[in-house]
């Protein structure tokens, strides 16, 4: 199974949303190889945009097997007077992934250890599956992750893609169980993916700046053999 997850990040507004999953889910629809790999489990695609689109997105993927819709983040309180948060329990039955420790996230909103193991078990809590990123073996994987995405910081929005060589050698380093979920990130384009999508070791790709356009973010995926 390759995971295909579009960070759209702080990008994007209503219009451009909604054009997006259209030809998105024209381009998928019609593609026989895709809708195999879709409906015999090789593939999931997973589309977090922001808060205020997913409901747009969720409405758009309704019952397309292995496509689904997830949140960037969620807030570290479970409930109450915190204005402006958006929580696991509002976001529960709308998303079933969820991006979490996001090195973004880390540098501008301060998240740390701690309240991410907060946000780790509240997602879990609502039956969201974390997609918990790192920054390299110094960053702590909670043992109830499954999916860890491996983000290099200075390979991400640079250009600069990791080799597969020296990103399988963080993999071994993390020693991970047998059958965790380990994906990479940190410019993935439609030209650089092929040499991971041949790994085995490889689950998928994390994809900010390259899903951005649903033509790129599909020609990645159609990458897949
Ligand atoms: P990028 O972003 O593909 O634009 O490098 C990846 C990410 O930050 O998730």
């Amino acid at each position: 199974m390759k995971y295909f997850i579009a960070n759209w990040k702080a990008n994007k507004n209503l219009a451009e949303a909604d054009a997006w999953i259209n030809l998105f889910l024209k381009l998928i629809n019609k593609n026989t190889k895709i809708n195999k790999l879709l409906k015999t489990d090789q593939i999931k695609i997973v589309i977090c945009p922001p808060f205020p689109f997913i409901n747009l997105i969720k409405k758009g993927i309704v019952r397309k097997k292995n496509v689904h819709v997830g949140a960037q983040d969620l807030s570290f309180f479970p409930s109450g007077s915190y204005t402006g948060e958006v929580t696991a329990r509002s976001l529960s039955g709308l998303v079933d992934y969820v991006i979490l420790g996001h090195s973004e996230r880390r540098k501008y909103f301060k998240e740390d250890e701690m309240k991410l193991a907060d946000k780790v078990r509240l997602a879990l809590d609502y039956q969201i599956k974390p997609i918990f990123c790192i920054r390299d073996t110094k960053d702590a994987i909670p043992d109830q992750i499954n999916i860890t995405a491996y983000e290099p910081v200075w390979a991400i929005g640079t250009g600069k893609n990791e080799p597969l060589t020296d990103v399988l050698k963080v993999k071994k380093n993390l020693h991970l169980k047998p059958k965790k979920v380990f994906i990479y990130g940190g410019s993935v384009n439609a030209k650089n993916c092929s040499q991971y999508l041949v790994s085995e070791q490889i689950n998928g790709f994390l994809i900010g700046s390259a899903s951005l356009d649903p033509l790129v973010f599909f020609e990645i995926i159609n990458q897949t053999r």
